[in-house]
């Protein structure tokens, strides 16, 4: 697949059939990830990555997150029954730089192009994928299963899966509405 098709055809997946995806896929994905454009080539991220034997432990964390309310439970069940057809999760961290605003910003915006990379990368092998910035995936009580370091913040985390169904292209605003043209 071409970039440009990827692009535009890439949707946000969250059911999948519960293939398993191959080490040597994700390590590629990872790898295409760290391809994206970085100021003063920081390389800001880090990857926790989830294969398939451990996504159980994943839902476990999550439950963990959640509590014990009826919210929290019936969001646990959701996202248990999204990870038990996943196959993989890749979570990105990021290195903060806290004495350096710009650079902190400037290595935010950096960690997202690297999820892209890996969402894409993902696509253009067959792949679906979400991206969660949910508290119930990445919130505190889940810096232990990412492994997250002092100094680290997760910027946010990747669900990918073989595509149980296709999704649909939704876009709401013209392009006409979106950009000046100075
Ligand atoms: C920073 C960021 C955070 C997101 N967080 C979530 C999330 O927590 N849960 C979720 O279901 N989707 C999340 N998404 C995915 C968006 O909802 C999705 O990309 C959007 O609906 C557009 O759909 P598409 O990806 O199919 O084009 C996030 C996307 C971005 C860029």
């Amino acid at each position: 697949m071409d970039v440009l098709t990827a692009i535009r055809t890439r949707r946000s997946h969250k059911l999948f059939t519960g293939q398993p995806v191959d080490r040597a896929l994700l390590q590629e994905l990872l790898e295409l990830a760290t391809w994206a454009p970085n100021h003063h080539y920081s390389e800001p991220w880090r990857f926790s990555v989830v294969g398939s034997a451990q996504l159980a432990a994943m839902a476990d964390a999550v439950d963990q997150q959640l509590g014990p309310q009826p919210a929290g439970r019936s969001q646990a069940a959701k996202i248990r029954a999204i990870l038990a057809g996943a196959a993989a999760a890749i979570a990105v961290r990021q290195v903060l730089n806290p004495a350096d605003a710009v650079r902190e910003r400037e290595d935010y915006a950096a960690c997202c192009c690297a999820m892209q990379n890996i969402q894409l990368g993902a696509w253009a092998h067959g792949l679906g994928s979400y991206w969660t910035t949910s508290p119930a995936m990445i919130g505190e009580k889940l810096h232990a299963f990412w492994q997250v370091q002092p100094g680290e913040q997760l910027v946010g985390a990747i669900i990918l899966g073989e595509p149980a169904i296709q999704m649909p292209a939704i876009r709401h605003k013209p392009l006409s509405e979106l950009a000046t043209w100075l």
